[in-house]
């Protein structure tokens, strides 16, 4: 494995590489901070413009869903948040964190060629040997206050790009990978960048053009959780078990349990049993 890092990522290098017409046009790329997440929140209840993307070397407090914390080594990964703040309707805003998970998808697997699968909702994971490893993880948070209001999400990406194995803290080895793992080389990160928010432009102008239909359909047939038998580790009240039947039409998991019984997971953590 060749693990010699790829160029630190500035605004030139980025800028030569991007495509889109709004996310981006105004870019922030920081040494280091908490988490790009939280500075992007600030920055959008201030009015910063739709679009906007925060981009960091390294994280000290990244955070992951349900609570967790994201690993956030310097130089190595991408850290990047996104303010989608279009006017749209309420109904298209759940589908937000489904739509960067096809984004990333999309992206990797066109900078790559990896096999990949979205893990409901939005962990994207690299199958090998039967396996899922998570390369990938979003978290959408709302913004409250400024001018665009609830309707304002951050989009936060983190794509394990460049990272040995024994970057990973211990406890994550064998579960979480990185492109430089699966493909035996280092990644630039500026071109994965630019194309990853070309993709969330492209799939976030859909959505709020025609709805989320496209999105639901793209959406489908990437997650590898559809006809699984998964457990689901459920926000502070235990978990279930059951077959992944469907995803709902507002981007919920449908599962069928034991006894025929269908409900609906808006929140939790889903783990492939078979
Ligand atoms: C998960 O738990 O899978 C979600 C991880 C999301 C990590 C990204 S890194 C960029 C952005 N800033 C953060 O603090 N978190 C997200």
């Amino acid at each position: 494995m060749t693990t010699q890092p790829d160029s630190s990522l500035s605004l030139a290098t980025i800028r030569a590489h991007l495509k889109t017409r709004t996310i981006g046009a105004t870019l922030s790329v920081q040494n280091e901070v908490d988490s790009t997440n939280h500075l992007l929140a600030d920055l959008a209840r201030a009015d910063t413009a739709h679009g906007t993307v925060v981009v960091a070397e390294s994280q000290t407090a990244g955070r992951g869903r349900l609570g967790r914390s994201w690993v956030s080594p310097r130089g190595l990964n991408l850290y990047a948040s996104i303010l989608l703040a279009r006017v749209q309707a309420s109904s298209a805003i759940t589908w937000v964190p489904l739509l960067a998970a096809i984004a990333t998808v999309r992206t990797c697997k066109a900078l790559t060629g990896l096999s990949l699968q979205i893990k409901w909702p939005n962990d994207v994971l690299v199958y090998r040997d039967g396996e899922g490893r998570k390369l990938a993880g979003i978290l959408v948070e709302a913004i409250n206050g400024g001018r665009a209001g609830a309707k304002a999400v951050v989009a936060g990406i983190g794509i394990n790009v460049n990272m040995p194995p024994e970057a990973f803290p211990e406890e994550l080895r064998s579960s979480a990978t990185s492109l430089l793992i699966e493909t035996g080389h280092p990644i630039e990160r500026a071109p994965l960048l630019a194309a990853l928010l070309g993709e969330v432009e492209c799939l976030y102008d859909t959505l709020c053009e025609q709805g989320p239909g496209a999105i639901a359909n793209a959406y489908r047939s990437l997650c590898g959780t559809l006809g699984r038998q998964v457990r689901v580790e459920l926000v502070g009240s235990g978990q279930v078990e059951g077959t992944a039947e469907a995803i709902a039409p507002d981007g919920a998991l449908r599962l069928r349990t034991p006894e025929g019984k269908i409900l609906e997971i808006r929140a939790g953590d889903v783990v492939h049993l078979r």
